[in-house]
This record gives C-alpha cells, structure tokens and sequence, in this order.
C-alpha cells in the first residue's frame, strides 16, 4: 500500500511532465490569442453546488463525488468538473458588472470515483474554458473554434467534432415526453442502467455504450425534430458560422452530455485512436446554470479537454515526444578546493540564468565526464590544482569537440556570449 498510488491515480514525472508542461504552454498561447483569462478557484467546494449544479440525476452526483465532512461539519467536495466552481466565482466575483462577455479558462485537477480504464482515471486533469454573457451563436462557434485550433497546433488530425442542440427547456420537455413514448415500447430491452435512467432522465440513455442499447436508440426519434424555432435557427446560425470557418462537423442526435445543465448546442471532439474513452473534449451551452446557482440569468458556453486523454491521442498519432535533457554547461572538479570553486562558479552561471550544473558524486574525472554527456551539456570544464593556481581553465565544446583557453573571470562572460 505504501509503495503504490491510489487506484486511478497517476505520478507525472521525467519526459512525460515535460510533455505535460509544452502541451500546457499550447494552452496558455491559445488563451491568450482568444483573450480568455485564468481563473483558479479552490479545489473543494460546497457539495450543494455539484448537487444543484451538476445534476441530482447524473452518474456524478449519484455515484462518482468524493464528498467529505469536514470538521467544521460542512458537507465538501472535491471537484469533479470545473464549470461549476466557476459560475460561482463568476456570481461571488460580480464579473458579470464587467465587459461582456466574460472570458475565462482554467487547468485543473478533478476528481470521479470511476471504475479506472484507460483514458479513465479517478484524478484526472481538464483544461477548460468558459464563456460568460453571450447568448449569441458566435460564442458557441467561437468556443468550439478554440478546441479545435489547439487540438490543430498539437498537430492531432484524427478527431471528429460532433455537435448536436438539445433546445430550451420547452423542447426539452417536449422531447422527453415523444422519447419516453419511444423507449417505453422497448423498454425490455435495454439494459438495466437504461431502465433505471428511463424513469429519473430519459435522454441520458441516448448516451448509453452497450451495443444493444445503441442500436435501439439509433431508432429512437431526433431531438432535432422537437427543436422550436428560435433553437433551430441558432443552432442553424452555429453551423453556418462553423461552415463559414471552416471547422468540419457532424451533427449527430445522440451526443447528450453526461451533466444536466446543457441547454441547446452540445459537442465533443471524439477520437477513435484511444479505444472507448475517446472524448478528449466535450462542452455545450449551459444558459441556466448562473441563474440555478442563485445569479442573475446569465448565458453561458464552454468545454473542457481531458489532458490524460489529450495526451494519449497525440501518442496515437505522432508517437512518444521524447525531450532530450539539456545543460548549457558542467563544471566538474576534483580536489576539495577546486570542488568548492566549482560550485562557487555554478552558482554565478545560473544567477545570470545559464543552466550549469556541478558534481555532487564525488566522482573520478572520467565519470564527471559521462555525468555530463547524460545530461545533455552543450559545454563541460574540469577544474583542478593546476586550474586553481592558475586560474584559467579549459571549456570544451561537447557537441563538436572544440577547446578554448580561458580565465575563471572570464566564463560567466564568455557562456553569457555563447548562450544568447
Ligand atoms: P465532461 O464531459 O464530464 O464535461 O468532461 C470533459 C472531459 O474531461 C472529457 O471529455 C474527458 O476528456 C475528460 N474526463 C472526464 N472524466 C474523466 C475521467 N474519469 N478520466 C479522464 N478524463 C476524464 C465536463 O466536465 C464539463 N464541465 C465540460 C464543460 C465546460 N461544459 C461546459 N463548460
């Protein structure tokens, strides 16, 4: 037990943090070219907000919440989304007295106690995005233009956006009583999850994976078809401007999303390289959320990207990004005086921001050596009595083997020159 990280949970560490950090550099650009800006909200919140805001029916609050009480009594959980902490922030913060819309992206950990798989974890990480004020069409095209331009500069090419609207409340309404109707007459037949989520949430069973529940509901009526007018025509509007941009699309009835706020557009980008968990993003608009959560009406529209399986996908497809270790210079040393000058000189190179690094080993000359190959220094310098006494020493160019004479005063200069 000591030795083993909890079931569903991961260490990140050596080349695949590293490609964790340049994949989370993509983000940042991406934000910043779309203007969306940081929010961090905690890591707890109040239950009441995932139950109200979430959804008492979905498989989240019913089964997947770590929820504790904490000592003051208060009932906690960890979040298991992000779009909710930030509807709160957004109402705690007043934001919507800003310039609309307001714009907000966040990378966060999260947390469902799911039956781990692949691409399936019970911490897990999502970059998401949130688009406050905007009931306009062009805030959906524009969110879902974000995801895909990312997922474009990550290079990946094999996922499919799907989108679907599933209306205003009206139509919602509407189309459960048409889909009830429909499922009732078959009703044996479906597995028993769905027999359960026929009664408390009809629509989720469009969502349901077992083979034989797909091909009953690949019968079932459109929700397409129940849309009123002013749904239809702005989920016509959001595909024309995604036509107009260029974004390929599919609009498929059954993406239903796994949580009970989503009114009219909905989406994922689903990739068919990572076996069945493959919705690496999946989002919609929510314009009763702010309003549920006890803020004035507000419009809303955003998604958030699962980085585990972001990160997969791009394996997928472009194999493991290896990150070579780098190193602008290693001073090695041998003999207690020349160890600490050694140091003493490492410590000047990186105040003025060259990577150095010295010997903590104590090791021959030969093993200082191949210290320094391994990890990837561009210049190496061995110091002893004679370099002490004096006080110029030799650095040598690993990459082509070039020597150069120098003084001790003289390096942190000369690597400054060599490093610009
Ligand atoms: P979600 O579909 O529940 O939506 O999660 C978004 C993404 O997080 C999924 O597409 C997937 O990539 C990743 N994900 C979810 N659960 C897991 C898990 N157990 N292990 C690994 N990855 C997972 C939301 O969370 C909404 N808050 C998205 C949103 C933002 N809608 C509007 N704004």
């Amino acid at each position: 037990m000591l030795t083993k990280a909890p079931r569903g949970t991961k260490d990140l560490f050596g080349n695949e943090v590293l490609e964790w950090r340049r994949v989370e550099q993509k983000i940042l650009d991406v934000c910043k070219d779309f203007g969306f800006q940081e929010i961090r909200t905690p890591i707890f919140e109040h239950t009441d907000l995932f139950q109200r805001g979430v959804g008492e029916t979905t498989d989240i609050v019913q089964k997947e919440m770590y929820t504790f009480e904490d000592k003051g009594g208060r009932s906690i959980t960890l979040k298991p989304e992000g779009t909710a902490g930030v509807a709160r922030a957004y109402i705690e913060h007043n934001m919507q007295a800003e310039a609309q819309p307001t714009k907000l992206f966040y990378l966060i950990p999260a947390f469902r106690y799911e039956r781990p798989q692949a691409g399936r974890m019970r911490q897990f990480h999502q970059f998401g995005i949130e688009m406050f004020g905007s009931s306009e069409a062009t805030a959906d095209a524009e969110v879902i233009s974000l995801a895909s331009i990312l997922l474009k500069r990550l290079g990946i090419i094999n996922v499919e956006l799907h989108i679907n609207s599933l209306g205003g409340p009206e139509c919602r309404k509407k189309y459960n009583e048409v889909l009830k109707a429909y499922l009732n007459e078959h009703l044996a037949e479906f597995c028993s999850t769905c027999q359960e989520r026929y009664e408390k949430n009809p629509l989720r069973v469009l969502d349901c994976k077992t083979e034989k529940c797909q091909a009953l509901v690949s019968q079932a009526p459109s929700i397409l078809d129940t849309l009123g007018e002013e749904c239809k025509n702005h989920f016509e509007q959001l595909q024309s401007l995604l036509t107009e941009m260029n974004i390929p699309f599919v609009v498929d009835p059954n993406i239903v999303r796994g949580l009970d706020y989503y009114t009219r557009t909905v989406f994922e980008f689903i990739s068919n390289d990572i076996g069945s968990q493959g919705t690496v993003c999946g989002g919609g608009r929510y314009d009763k959320l702010v309003e549920e959560c006890g803020g004035k009406p507000t419009p809303a529209v955003g998604f958030a990207i699962g980085l585990e399986r972001l990160l997969m996908v791009m394996e997928a497809e472009q194999g493991a990004y290896i990150h070579e270790p780098k190193r602008d210079l290693f001073i090695g040393a041998i003999g207690d005086t020349a160890i600490k000058t050694a140091h003493a000189l490492v410590y000047e190179l990186r105040k003025v921001g060259i990577s150095a690094e010295g010997d903590h080993l104590n090791r021959s000359v030969r093993a200082q050596m191949k210290y320094a190959n391994k990890i990837g220094a561009t210049y190496s310098m061995i110091l002893g009595e004679e370099e002490l006494q004096t006080g110029k020493a030799t650095l040598k160019n690993m990459i082509n083997g070039e020597q150069e004479d120098l003084t001790l005063e003289q390096l942190v200069m000369v690597m400054q020159e060599k490093v610009k």
